[in-house]
């Protein structure tokens, strides 16, 4: 079925990159291809790919053999923002709206519709051009599940896995040298990975950046547990959780980034301080980048075919500028206008929050 209107596509992956990335391209390109019968075109390095003009017609074979395979086929950036796209001009960098040259690029190549997969970041980019005229359909990623408007993102359930497997290693190293270790996972400003790894893998503290700490009450837990003969600690901390009355730690600010802050370092500074107030041995592991690689889980290859598919649907059925979500187990679609400017934090009543006190662990506070 060819619906009037849409002959050709295009689809790119905004940001950083996430588990289950390929699993859309590959339901995108399938889907328009055997059930619409639409041109495919791929976009490469997300925006930048757009502004500069690089992108090319899918092949069936292309994007085959890629639902497991972690990373984007079509590479990605999450530096490039068209609405504030940062050009040299002599010595001096200059930042200017390129919103109009991009949708030129797509008119030339006649492509009628654009797929972005991405975060918040991308999701922004997307509605400015939804409300330029056009015709867009978001695809909601990240392993930091942050992203408004869906009960949850493709990439996340892999990132729990792998941030949940490090974690059981520590475990058994915990155990035998009497430690106290302290794990960083990701997830910008919202909690996500770390409390779901940590409810997984048994941690006895779990840091979130919805729930401030106090430095006192880690420490007399984690002596409380060695009193009872449990001669070590395991603690998880999201990147973004802060001390109560603190600040988050940054590792780094990206001057042409659309979102300049890194966080990074908690860990550390956790390990000193934890390490002076128990005299207890700590140490810190910092998960990083692996969070964002590897296979994605059953889980996510199959969310992430479900949205892709559904924005091409959604797409054929006349839906202009929204985002395909999932919400009370059901996929749908909300305006994009709707989705920026806001994040999906952790709610302090948290059913998994209640359930981590009931079974005695601390969340610092
Ligand atoms: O949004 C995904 C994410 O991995 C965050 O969890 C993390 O804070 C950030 O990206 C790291 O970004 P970069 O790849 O630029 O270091």
């Amino acid at each position: 079925m060819k619906v009037k209107g849409i002959k050709s596509i295009a689809v790119l992956t905004g940001g950083g990159d996430c588990p289950g990335l390929n699993a859309v391209i590959r339901a995108v390109t399938k889907t328009a291809m055997n059930k619409f019968g639409l041109e495919v075109w791929g976009i490469e390095d997300g925006f930048l790919g757009l502004i500069e003009d690089r992108m090319h017609v899918l092949s069936y074979n292309e994007v085959s053999n890629i639902l497991t395979v972690g990373g984007t086929i079509l590479g990605s950036s999450n530096t490039a923002n068209p609405g504030a796209y940062k050009i040299r001009v002599g010595k001096k960098v200059k930042t200017r709206d390129v919103s109009a040259q991009c949708i030129k690029v797509l008119k030339d190549h006649n492509i009628d519709a654009l797929i972005c997969i991405g975060g918040d970041g991308t999701m922004t980019s997307a509605a400015r051009f939804a409300k330029k005229g056009l015709t867009v359909m978001g695809v909601p990623k990240t392993i930091d599940n942050d992203l408004y408007g869906t009960d949850i993102t493709f990439g996340f359930n892999t990132a729990v896995n792998t941030a949940t497997e490090a974690i059981d290693k520590v475990h058994t190293t915990a155990s035998s040298h009497h430690r106290v270790m302290i794990v960083e996972v990701m997830g910008r400003y919202a909690g996500w990975i770390a409390l779901h790894a940590g409810v997984a893998s048994g941690s006895d503290v779990i840091l979130l950046p919805e729930m401030p700490y106090r430095i006192d009450k880690i420490c007399e837990f984690v002596l409380g547990r060695s009193k009872r003969g449990k001669r070590f600690s395991i603690v998880v901390v999201a990147e973004g959780a802060k001390q109560k009355g603190g600040k988050m730690v940054v590792a780094k600010k990206l001057a042409h980034s659309p979102d300049p802050i890194r966080l990074g370092g908690v860990a550390n500074v956790l390990a000193e301080q934890i390490g002076q107030c128990t005299g207890l041995q700590c140490r810190a592991i910092v998960l990083g980048h692996i969070q964002r690689g590897g296979t994605p889980t059953p889980f996510d290859r199959a969310l992430a075919t479900d949205f892709g598919h559904k924005a091409v649907e959604l797409l054929m059925q006349g839906v202009r500028g929204h985002l395909v979500v999932m919400k009370d187990g059901k996929l749908s679609s909300i305006a994009l206008s709707r989705v920026t400017g806001k994040i999906k934090t952790v709610p302090k009543n948290h059913h998994l929050i209640k359930a981590a006190l009931a079974v005695g662990t601390s969340f610092g506070v």
